[in-house]
């Protein structure tokens, strides 16, 4: 056992469907828990969802049911929290969800303990209130003066609450983050000290009494501890923390590491750490902020309509490809520019041509040359002394950029031992080789050498792609010592016998057009069954008197003709039976919905005294009624056919 390593994610808000955004930082942490499971060390790696407070409860008003039915729906139902991460091979020991029985009692006594050493106090919330939205604002909060939710006007409002001490912590929060390395990326560490510390902490308000889905503070039970109070303690509450669930605490806190995206370093990097300090316990080892991956320029969210599915791209291109492309690109620390073409170029070149073609090479030739059973003995030169040295070289920089969260960096490492393996190959050219007896044996170094640096990099890709690194040890056959972080070092000598296989490609090239025109084809499809099913427009508030209305002379219409206006795409041409003995022509613009023909002989509605019109040089005396709506974001029409009992030109009133 190589010690033990605790590792999070955010508990993310289920208050809606997680997006690829999310899953970055869960795919990251996963690929650090494996790589130090490969060490040998005892990994708890915890994840889980956060799901108290107001955003949470309204969205669950809106649809209609209690907050508890909506976000088990998102966390345990069909494509919700838990599905995603199983699809995406998230190998987390612990879930956490804030409503599990065990964390809201721990949240009390957490709270309590705070209280009760004088750190949290009852005060007065000063705020901007909205009282459609029943939602307290800061005065920077506010757009235009307004509310920023629904923009109607806000009042000054005060509301009893209770305060945390944070200002208290000011000064020791500011020495962790400026002479430790609590914080990395280090860059984050002026952002938080210049912007929040410097200019003065104040005290955080940590109740609230204007909502209900929270957790009670069990001494005054009209308010509900603040979300991110009850958020933050996740950390140690799922260890067994002031609880009975679990008993882990002792074993696994400190965290080594709190995985977060940039916009929350603030709340895990000053409000957590002084929590911490007011409750006398050990602060975790380092918290580290995480870029964003954007879209289009802008970072993916829900309310922006730029997600990417998670769901569409692991089921078209397999979940390593995905979790690959999502470390190797993006430097962890910074924010990235996610794109469907910069997936399928990463698949295209890294995967399918540098390593699924250096193992489908290697595999034909030694099935070729060998039947598939390299045995031992065989020829070296000094070339192979440098592919070792350089595997080594490899392997060592790859631990510490990964020992530094730096995936993007050590996943180039590996690549650069795969690029010279392909190069050794047209170097020797096995095939070459294999044309003349006497060089067999210089043959099988070179394809046992070939195995062997696919071997060592499958263990460090490993935990970044666990079923293409166990697809490669069937491939070529590495028993299970040979995959262990403890059979890493490049061996010259490898005695055991390798026993490969051909297979299909572990990577097939994918055409870019063409899955591009898919991808968009069906992000087109989510995004519209996204949206409402039905939509119609509100009812209107004015009343119209009823003088007005009677002027309005509607009246039964028959078809007689019906014909597409030339150089239009909208409109269709009636002539119409309107009981008066001349025709009528009227114009529609319901082409996109209407075949002219399937409207001859029909009674529709008109009203017939709206003043002349020209349309496309053509007449229009009057216009035929329809009812519209909306369907998945699409406007629909129909027109209002009515009985051909009717006779042409009854009056409708
Ligand atoms: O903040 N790129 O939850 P959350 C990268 N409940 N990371 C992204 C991202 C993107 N496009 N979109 C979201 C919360 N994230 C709190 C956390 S922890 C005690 C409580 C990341 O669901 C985001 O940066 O809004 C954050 O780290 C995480 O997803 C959870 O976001
Ligand atoms: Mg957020």
């Amino acid at each position: 056992m190589n010690g033990r390593f605790y590792i999070t994610t955010p508990i993310y808000y289920p208050s809606d469907r997680l997006h690829i955004g999310h899953a970055y930082c869960t795919v990251a942490a996963d690929a650090m828990a494996r790589y130090k499971r490969l060490q040998g060390c005892d990994v708890m790696f915890l994840t889980g969802t956060d799901e108290h407070g107001m955003k949470i409860e309204d969205k669950a008003r809106e649809a209609g049911i209690t907050p508890k039915q909506f976000v088990d729906n998102i966390v345990e139902g069909p494509r919700g929290v838990k599905d995603l991460w199983k699809l995406m091979n998230i190998s987390y020991d612990r879930f956490i969800r804030t409503t599990d029985e065990y964390h809201v009692k721990a949240i009390q006594s957490i709270f309590r303990r705070m209280y009760d050493n004088g750190d949290i106090y009852k005060g007065t919330y000063r705020g901007k209130y909205c009282k459609p939205c029943e939602s307290f604002w800061t005065e920077s909060q506010l757009v235009d003066g307004k509310c920023p939710d629904c923009g109607r006007e806000v009042v000054d409002a005060e509301e009893e609450a209770y305060f945390f001490r944070l200002s208290k912590y000011a000064d020791k929060v500011q020495d962790l983050l400026e002479n430790t390395d609590f914080l990395q990326p280090r860059s984050r560490v002026n952002e938080m000290v210049n912007n929040f510390i410097k200019p003065g902490l104040e005290d955080l308000c940590v109740s609230r009494t204007s909502f209900t889905w929270g957790i009670p503070v069990d001494f005054d039970p009209g308010h509900v501890v603040y979300v991110w109070v009850d958020a933050l303690s996740n950390y140690i509450t799922a260890l067994g923390f002031d609880n009975d669930q679990y008993d882990d605490y002792d074993k696994y806190w400190p965290a080594d590491v709190h995985f977060v995206g940039k916009e929350i370093v603030r709340f895990h990097s000053i409000i957590w750490p002084a929590m911490l300090m007011s409750m006398g316990l050990p602060l975790p080892k380092k918290v580290y902020g995480h870029g964003w991956l954007n879209f289009g320029g802008e970072k993916m969210s829900k309310s922006r309509g730029n997600v990417v599915d998670p769901y569409i791209l692991a089921e078209k291109f397999g979940v390593d490809a995905l979790r690959f492309f999502m470390l190797r690109t993006f430097p962890f620390g910074s924010d990235g520019n996610f794109s469907n073409e910069a997936l399928i170029q990463t698949i295209n070149v890294d995967l399918a041509n540098d390593l699924g073609n250096l193992v489908s090479r290697t595999a034909a030739m030694a099935e070729k040359y060998f039947g598939g059973a390299l045995p031992a003995g065989g020829e070296l030169a000094d070339l192979d002394g440098e592919l070792k040295a350089l595997a080594d070289e490899v392997t060592a920089n790859y631990r510490t950029q990964m020992d530094d969260f730096q995936f993007s960096v050590a996943l180039n490492e590996v690549w650069r031992l795969i690029s010279r393996a392909n190069k050794y190959i047209d170097e020797t050219m096995p095939w070459a080789l294999a044309k003349d007896e006497a060089k067999k044996p210089r043959l099988l170094s070179v394809l046992k050498n070939l195995c062997e640096v696919i071997r060592v990099s499958a263990i460090l890709i490993s935990p970044v792609m666990p079923d293409t690194a166990e697809a490669i040890f069937q491939r070529l056959g590495v028993p299970a010592e040979g995959r262990t972080w403890d059979a890493v070092g490049f061996d010259l000598e490898r005695s055991g016998r390798w026993n490969t296989a051909n297979g299909a490609p572990l990577f097939p090239r994918i055409d870019m057009d063409a899955a591009i025109k898919e991808l968009e084809a069906a992000a087109e499809e989510a995004k519209k069954a996204a949206l409402p099913p039905i939509e119609i427009e509100p009812q209107a508030t004015e009343y119209v008197d009823f003088d007005t209305f009677c002027k309005s002379d509607f009246r039964a219409v028959k078809v007689k003709a019906c014909e597409h206006v030339k150089k239009s795409e909208k409109l269709l041409r009636f002539t119409l039976d309107d009981g008066t003995g001349t025709d009528r022509q009227i114009l529609s613009g319901i082409a996109k919905w209407y075949q002219p023909e399937q409207l001859v002989g029909k009674t529709l509605v008109a009203i017939v005294n709206l003043p002349p019109r020209k349309m496309m040089g053509l007449d229009s005396n009057g216009m035929l009624i329809s009812a519209v709506h909306t369907e998945h974001g699409e406007e629909k029409l129909n027109l209002l056919i009515v009985s051909d009992d009717i006779p042409a030109g009854a009056k409708l009133c």
